[in-house]
């Protein structure tokens, strides 16, 4: 049985992605949208999104494709009144990038985390933790007006302390980092509403971001995943969780 196939398609769920158009965000898509659930699905240049538009043209698939750059906060704003009243079951803060991952204070000249503008390291701030909380501020009402009411933020073990033993990725580690402050904080929030927010690692993927040598395919990656958020035995208090479902200090 797939991700809330038990629910009557009059009631349709809905799901709200960002970041959908490639790796796990498309295969997020892809999934729930096989389930009967009423996805919007955002990127950044839907018209580029070839893999996301084929799929959205599937029969029996119900995708609405929205453009959102997660850094935005205009996009964010024309987004929450293109969907309009619509609940949110689900609402899936997936888009995420990594930038200078080899960049060491010890590094070559160009390659040195000391010299990297902070032009930059906004960039991956806003991607990684403002525009997740800006999303998420966008949409709660949205959220708490749901049957589900549920909040995933992908976040990654690299943004844990007591997990680095490898040094480097400063961008990606610090401002993950953040984002898991920001769960915890919105779970803090938004609890006496009903609302349940999870930071979730889904394991070294094979998309873009993992590259082709990780050892997680995006199906199993977002299956495991999709099979922990729906578990309606999934405590309400805020969690970091592996896609394994093992819940990992944070
Ligand atoms: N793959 C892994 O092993 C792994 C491990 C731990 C955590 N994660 C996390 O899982 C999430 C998905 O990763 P992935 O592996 O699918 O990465 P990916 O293949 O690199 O895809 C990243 C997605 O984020 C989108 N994105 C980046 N910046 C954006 C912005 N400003 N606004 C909107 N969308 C933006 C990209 O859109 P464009 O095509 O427009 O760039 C793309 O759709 C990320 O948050 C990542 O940190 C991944």
């Amino acid at each position: 049985m797939g991700p809330g196939s038990d629910r009557k398609e009059r009631e349709m769920a809905t799901a709200l992605i960002t970041g959908a158009n490639r790796g796990l965000g498309l295969e997020f898509v892809r999934q729930l949208s096989g389930a009967r659930w009423k996805v919007f699905a955002t990127c950044r240049h839907p018209g580029q999104a070839d893999a996301l538009r084929a799929l959205a043209g599937d029969a029996g698939r119900d995708i609405e494709v929205h453009a959102l750059d997660t850094g935005d906060p205009k996009a964010i704003g024309a987004l929450s009144a293109a969907v309009g009243e619509q609940a949110i079951d689900m609402l899936i803060c997936n888009a995420g990038v990594t930038k200078m991952r080899q960049a060491r204070i010890t590094g070559a000249p160009g390659e040195r985390i000391q010299d990297v503008d902070d032009a930059l390291w906004l960039e991956v701030l806003r991607t990684n933790a403002i525009g997740p909380l800006r999303v998420a501020a966008a949409f709660a009402d949205r959220v708490a007006a749901s049957e589900r009411r549920l909040m995933a933020f992908l976040s990654s073990r690299m943004s844990l302390p007591g997990q680095n033993t490898s040094g480097g990725s400063y961008l990606y580690r610090s401002t993950k980092a953040a984002l898991n402050a920001i769960v915890k904080n919105l779970s803090i929030e938004l609890a006496p509403r009903g609302v349940t927010c999870v930071a979730l690692h889904p394991g070294w993927v094979r998309t873009d971001m993992g590259g082709a040598g990780a050892s997680v395919s995006p199906e199993e990656s977002v299956s495991r995943v999709l099979k922990i958020l729906l578990d309606p035995k999934l405590p309400k208090k805020a969690q970091f969780l592996d896609y394994l479902g093992e819940s990992v200090p944070w």
